[in-house]
């Protein structure tokens, strides 16, 4: 399988000479399966060329934190949010003392900054100025903020000293950005997940529907696979890619949905209901399709079942986690359908909101349970997934 299927992976190159070795990175990187945009430092460009690293790459280089045109195509928050990882590789003492600062005085380091992704440094240097003092007391700095810190390694240095400094062969690196998105949280855990939207025919052409696009149920289904869960997703008619690892079966109604996750929730651990199930369907769909005659027509429904509050009643109910798409009153909305529907956890998210819930790749939500409220702030949704998982190990271990 390839460990970074899908992921965001931004790879900062700073001045040094390893900075030849981070188009051999970016093509590894690749080959595990990231999407890879490079932020060049000034230094970095001394060292290697831009055409160099879009061609490996496979995008353009960003590296102006001042420039409109580039701001206007893919902004530095908008690149901040994109990673589902930083790595900085070579990582020079200049840019290593500035990370430990937290300065923004460049795109590299605003962006650090900005990301709620884990970050990783691959520091290269002479053996000196990475023994040195000040050196030690930046790197003991960023791992205290959490950035992780690969390598270095030891041995013959182009400047001839032989000693600690020089970068981690790229494999090496690119192996340690994929193991940060390997856990154990719910290893040999069964989870059942519903996504996306249901169909409610009206005729054999026809139907109901809504904007849900299930990325986020899609996230879910990959970030509990990476976290080891044996994963069965239930998906409504959407246009994602089923997530290596995760045995999928398509419906297109809610009674389907329902049939299907009836079929398939004893011995689950866990059910996480983030299908956009259609409350209502026609009462009687036209077996022939309806023809245009008079100025008005209407359509009578009847309300569909309610599959989290079934798997809700059930004797042999798993952890169960509902999702709650709101426009108003989200909170108070959402502990009211945590107790009417009997779940565990409910997802609460504004789906009024432009740059999140339906269909966009971003999301804000908040976690709500029957003693506590978390905020989980705006990031992709591959982000949002992978806390929403903890969270609900977490839970699990709790109760
Ligand atoms: O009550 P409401 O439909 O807003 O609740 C949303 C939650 O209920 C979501 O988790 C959704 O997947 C689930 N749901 C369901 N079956 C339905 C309607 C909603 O499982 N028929």
């Amino acid at each position: 399988m390839k460990r970074l299927s899908g992921k965001h992976i931004l790879l900062g190159i700073t001045g040094g000479i390893a900075a030849y070795k981070a188009a051999d990175l970016a093509r590894r990187l690749r080959e595990h399966g990231a999407e890879v945009r490079v932020v060049m430092t000034n230094g970095a460009k001394e060292f290697i060329t831009p055409l160099t690293l879009q061609a490996v790459s496979g995008n353009p280089i960003h590296d102006d934190l001042l420039d409109t045109a580039a701001e206007a195509a893919m902004g530095h928050i908008e690149l901040a949010r994109w990673a589902d990882a930083a790595v900085i590789a070579p990582a020079s003492a200049d840019s290593i003392a500035r990370l430990a600062q937290g300065r923004a005085d460049d795109l590299l380091t605003t962006l650090c900054l900005a990301t709620p992704a884990t970050i990783l440094v691959a520091p290269a240097m002479n053996q000196q100025m990475w023994r040195d003092a000040a050196t030690q007391q930046n790197i003991a700095n960023l791992q205290q903020q959490g950035k992780i810190i690969l390598g270095p390694a030891e041995g013959e240095q182009a400047c001839g000293d032989v000693g600690p400094g020089r970068m981690l062969e790229p494999n090496d690196i690119a192996i340690a950005v994929a193991e940060q998105f390997q856990h154990q949280a719910l290893t040999g855990k069964r989870v059942l997940i519903t996504a996306g939207p249901t169909q409610e025919a009206i005729d054999p052409v026809r139907y109901l529907s809504n904007h849900s696009s299930g990325k986020m149920g899609f996230a879910l289904a990959t970030a509990a696979v990476e976290a080891g869960a044996l994963v069965t997703l239930i998906a409504g008619p959407v246009a994602e890619q089923t997530p290596e690892r995760v045995t999928r079966i398509d419906v297109v109604s809610a009674q389907q949905m329902l049939d299907n996750v009836i079929d398939n929730i004893s011995g689950q651990d866990i059910f996480i209901s983030v299908a956009a199930v259609a409350d209502y369907r026609v009462a009687e769909v036209a077996t022939h399709k309806i023809k245009k005659s008079a100025d008005e027509m209407t359509l009578s429904f009847v309300k569909n079942p309610d599959i989290l509050t079934e798997v809700c009643q059930r004797g042999d109910k798993p952890f169960v986690v509902g999702f709650a798409a709101e426009t108003d009153n989200l909170i108070e909305h959402a502990k009211d359908k945590l107790i009417r529907k009997g779940c565990d956890m409910i997802v609460a998210n504004d789906v009024a909101k432009q740059a999140q819930g339906f269909g966009s790749d971003d999301n804000a939500v908040t976690v709500v349970t029957t003693d506590a409220i978390q905020d989980i702030p705006l990031a992709n949704k591959q982000q949002i997934a992978r806390t929403l998982i903890e969270t609900i190990a977490k839970a699990i271990k709790e109760s």
